[in-house]
Parts: structure tokens; sequence; C-alpha cells
């Protein structure tokens, strides 16, 4: 509490006020000026009327009455934690990106989220859980907005509204809660049969994680990296949790909602409070930057496609260390604002036509749950680099700018000199080729195999985890209302397998229907299954 931070009355001033909240030696309004009493409101007589001059009382209503913003559209329920970046320096040959030069370490906060359920619902559902990591590098910030799963239900984000609308609780009795028991859900993903690989991931162990600590993270897209040189190189993110991965049994995780609905956010922030600060590889898998973007007849493009690692290793780059719990739920896990397209010089987008989509829909959406379009400004999402832009005023601008109308070139203003160019410094989209083409909205017919990737699954699986599965869509299934959803998805199964279509059909007490393509003819990955989940640990 230096001087300039602390007025002659021993009280906090300015910034430095929401810092030292509660901490003043007497009690103010907003205004500063000093309260007689908090707990009483001004009256004429001791029985009433309550008097409508009582500032007091009406400023404190009113500001509670606003406390409250909206909760996010989706991804709504979540934990987060302040942690440190170490990069290793082994993807310095391959990116430019100054956070993972060798040495370097940046400081990151990472909120882990479950997708469909509101901001009160139960950790240990049944879904998919985000994994979004905000880097505040030396060149700005860079967000890595991923999921513990590494494939996606949709290979267009035009859909994404559709697919969210058939997951959340039905509009009527908003009812279920975060869970996939739900008609309209599995309605979507049987139509829909590009949802099936996440659908599998989602009805496997993956989506009941034991911990946040013991997920695996996924980028899901395919990025492009640059090198010092211009080189460009696809990449896919993963996150490699040091502690291994562990899932719950559907038993424990029932058990748990009742009992302790906040397991997850409670496990993560005691382990840092206790100093076992939960550590993660960024791991990456490279490809090399071909015409057709493909490796190995598999289409990176497609976000419902991985490159099994035993086609494409992945390599370690960095160490994440998550270390200090937030000190404030609100400023920090509720405000932060990710965002696919807060990219730094070294890495760029794909042509991935759902992250595409993205690119639009996190800020816009920013807009609206942050009240206006000065949440980069808020503490959380500030950079670590320094600001200069020429954005100005709107709605909650806390900055005071100075100077002359801000355009460049500007001879009045004194300003720096604006140069654009590779070798400042600045963000420059990588000049890959567009090919040449005509406008259409069908999808590429290399999207279109949607049964052989989910096969791999299946078929690496352990005979445990198969007996998982198999509950998972038993239970799932049996709690929707409609027949001919049960029958439809029985007909997706038996394109997967069909010992996994008859089990759940006996299960379900309905017949097993014929495979309708014929069965892909793949290698199973061990690295997808858990219990041969080998990533070195120590
Ligand atoms: C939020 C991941 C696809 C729209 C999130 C969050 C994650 C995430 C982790 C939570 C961020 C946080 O903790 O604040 C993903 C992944 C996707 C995907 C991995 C596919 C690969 C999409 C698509 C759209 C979308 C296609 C829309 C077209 C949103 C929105 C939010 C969100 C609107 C809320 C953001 C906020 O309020 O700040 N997503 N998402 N997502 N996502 Fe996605």
């Amino acid at each position: 509490t230096g001087p300039d931070t602390v007025s002659p009355t021993g009280q906090p001033t300015g910034a430095d006020q929401a810092r030292f909240a509660q901490s003043g030696s007497y009690l103010t309004n907003a205004q500063g000026t000093r309260l007689p009493d908090t707990d009483h409101s001004l009256k004429a007589g001791p029985r009433g009327p309550v008097l409508l001059q009582d500032h007091h009382l009406r400023e404190k209503v009113m500001h509670f009455d606003h406390e409250r913003i909206p909760e996010r559209v989706v991804h709504a329920r979540g934990a987060a934690a302040h942690g440190v970046f170490q990069s290793y320096g082994t993807a310095a040959a391959v990116t430019k990106a100054a956070f993972l030069a060798e040495d370097e370490e940046t400081p990151v906060f990472v909120r882990f989220s479950t997708v469909l359920g509101s901001r009160g619902s139960s950790d240990t559902v049944r879904d998919t859980r985000g994994f979004a990591t905000k880097f505040y590098t030396s060149e700005g910030v860079f967000d890595l907005v991923g999921n513990n799963i590494p494939v996606f239900f949709i290979q267009d984000a035009i859909k994404f509204p559709d697919v969210i609308h058939a997951g959340k609780p039905h509009p009527d009795r908003e009812i279920p809660q975060a869970q996939s028991a739900h008609d309209t859900f599995w309605d979507f993903v049987t139509l829909h049969t590009e949802a099936t690989h996440h659908t599998l991931w989602n009805m496997s162990d993956r989506g009941i994680p034991r911990s946040y600590r013991t997920m695996e993270g996924f980028g899901v897209h395919t990025f492009r990296l640059v090198a010092a040189d211009g080189g460009t190189t696809l990449v896919k993110f993963h996150w490699k949790p040091k502690l291994g991965v562990h899932s719950l049994v559907w038993e424990e995780a029932q058990i748990i909602n009742g009992v302790d609905p906040d397991f997850h956010r409670r496990d993560l922030a005691d382990a840092i409070e206790a100093g076992a600060y939960p550590r993660w590889e960024l791991g990456i898998q490279t490809f090399p930057d071909t015409p057709d973007q493909t490796f190995q007849g598999i289409d990176l493009l497609d976000p419902t496609n991985i490159v099994p690692e035993e086609l494409a290793p992945v390599r370690p780059v960095g160490l994440l260390t998550l270390n200090r719990n937030p000190s404030n739920f609100f400023a920090e896990t509720e405000q932060v604002a990710f965002h696919v397209g807060h990219l730094v010089p070294g890495i760029d987008i794909t042509d991935d036509p759902l992250l595409a989509g993205r690119l639009f829909s996190y800020l816009d959406t920013q807009i609206t749950r942050l009240g206006g379009p000065n949440f980069p400004q808020l503490p959380i999402n500030r950079p670590h680099a320094p600001v200069n832009d020429m954005l100005r005023d709107g709605l909650h601008q806390t900055a005071v700018h100075r100077g002359a109308a801000p355009y460049r070139p500007n001879s009045l203003d004194g300003g720096c000199p604006f140069t654009a160019g590779a070798d400042t410094g600045a963000y420059i989209e990588s000049p890959v080729p567009v090919p040449e083409s005509t406008k259409v909205r069908d999808a590429p017919e290399s999207f279109a195999d949607h049964f052989s990737q989910p096969r791999r699954f299946w078929l690496s699986m352990s005979p445990v985890e198969r007996e998982h599965i198999i509950g998972a869509y038993t239970f799932e299934l049996s709690k929707c209302y409609e027949q001919a959803i049960r029958e439809r998805a029985l007909r997706v199964l038996a394109n997967i397998d069909p010992e996994l279509c008859a089990e759940v059909a006996t299960g379900l007490g309905l017949p097993a229907p014929e495979p309708t393509v014929p069965l892909a003819d793949v290698e199973p990955s061990p690295a997808l299954s858990q219990v041969g989940h080998t990533w070195p640990t120590d």
C-alpha cells in the first residue's frame, strides 16, 4: 500500500480499490462516501415506511440485481487455474512462435468445462470436456481452445446451433440437465452420422473423466505452423496429462453427482492448494503441408478424423504446470474470453469449415456475454504484450485514450510509424494458395466416410472399455421415449461393429440390424485405449 494507492484517510484509491476490496478501515458507498450503517434502511420512524431517498439502499439493491451476467451458451460450467508453460524448444524448427522457442516460460490460464449443462450443473455427467488455454505470450495472446475428445460432432459450423439445440434440455420441461439420455440428442447424432465418432468417444470412458488432471486435451482441428524461413507444416495439438488418462466408472459418476456435484472443481483447486500441481505435456503431430491437406488418405480438414499416433507420433514440445487457483471466480473463470482466432506469428489456421465458423462465433457471443466490445480490457483477458490498437470508446471502456483521432498513416499524433512486413514481427497470414473453384454448399466427398474411424476406435478398446461402451449406449438409449430413435441408433452401431450392435440390441430388447455399409478394414490404434495409453510419465 504505497502512498499513491491509499488516500490520506487510509482508504485505497483509483484502480487499486478493486484489488483492495473489503480492506478499508471504514465502509463507503460506490462514490467513496463513508457509511454509518449497511444493515438498516432509512425509514420515517422505526416501523416505516422506508424512504426512497435512501441512496445506499437503492444502490446496494440495484447493484445486487445486476450481479449475474449471461452464462456461456455452451461450456457454461467450468473451473480454471493459472500456471506456466515451459517450452522445450523442440518445435522451434517448425514454428517461429516465440513461446515455443527454447527455454521460454509463458504465463497461462486454463479453463476446463462441461459442454451442455448450465453453470450450476454437476461435474461428473457424461459429456465432452472443454480444455481451453490462454497463453500470455510476449507476442500477444495465443488461445488453444480444445476439448478432451480429439474429434467433433459436426464437420461444418453451420450445424453448430442445431447440434447444441438437440443436446440441450427439451424446450418444454428443461430436462434432462446435462445428460445425453435424450431423444433429440440421439435423433440428431443418428440422422447426422458424421457425429458417430464423437458420440462413440462420449459413450466410452472418456465421457466421464476421473479428474481434469487426468484428461487428455486436443486442439481437434488441423492448424498450420509457420517457421522462421516461411516454411509451413500442418499440425494437431495434444495435451498429455502427466498423471496418465483415467476415468470414473458409471456407478461412481452417478454417486458423485449426488454426493459432491463440485467434484472436479474441488479436485482441481484442492490439488493446487496442496502443491500437487497438475501437469500436461504439449505435444504436436506434424504433417507435410501438401496441396490436398491429407495424410495417408485422412482428410486433415475433416474435424471428425484423428490421425492415429502410430502413423504420426506425438512429439513433446513443452510442459504446462497449473500452480495457482483463481482468487475470484467471477473476475477470472467467468470473465475469461477464449477465441480460436487469438493467434501469434508462427501459428495459422487451415480451411477446416468448422474452424471458420468458430472464428466468428466466439467474438460474437462474448459481446453479449461480457457486455460490449471492450472485454479484452478485463484483467484476465489483457495481453502481457504491449497493446497499441486503434479501437476506441464503446460500452465499459476503461482506457483513457489521448492524442489525435486514431488512423494510419497519421501526421498529427506523433505516434509510432505503421510499417507492415514479415521482418517486423507482425502476424502475417501464411500465403498458401487458394484452390481455383466454384461456390458450392455440398461437403467434399472426402468427408463422406463416417464409420471407419469409429470402427478403429472400437477395435482399439480393451475388453473392459468395450463393456463400458456397451453399458453406456444401452443406458442412454433406454432413456429415449421414441422407439424409432433407438432402432436408428442400432443401425448406426451395426456400421461400427456387429458385436457392439448386438450387445446393445440385447440390452434394449430389440433385434440387431445388419450393417448398411461394408465394415472398414482398419487396424486398432493402441494409443486410443486408456488401458494401453503409454505416454511417458515421471
Ligand atoms: C465455448 C471448444 C466448436 C461456439 C467453448 C469452450 C471450449 C470450446 C473449450 C469453452 C471456453 C471457455 O472455457 O471459456 C470447442 C471445440 C470445438 C468447438 C474444441 C470444435 C473443434 C464450436 C463451434 C462453435 C462454437 C463450431 C460455433 C459455431 C462456442 C461458443 C462458446 C464456446 C459460442 C462460448 C464462448 C464464450 O461464451 O466465451 N468451445 N468448440 N464452438 N464454443 Fe466451442
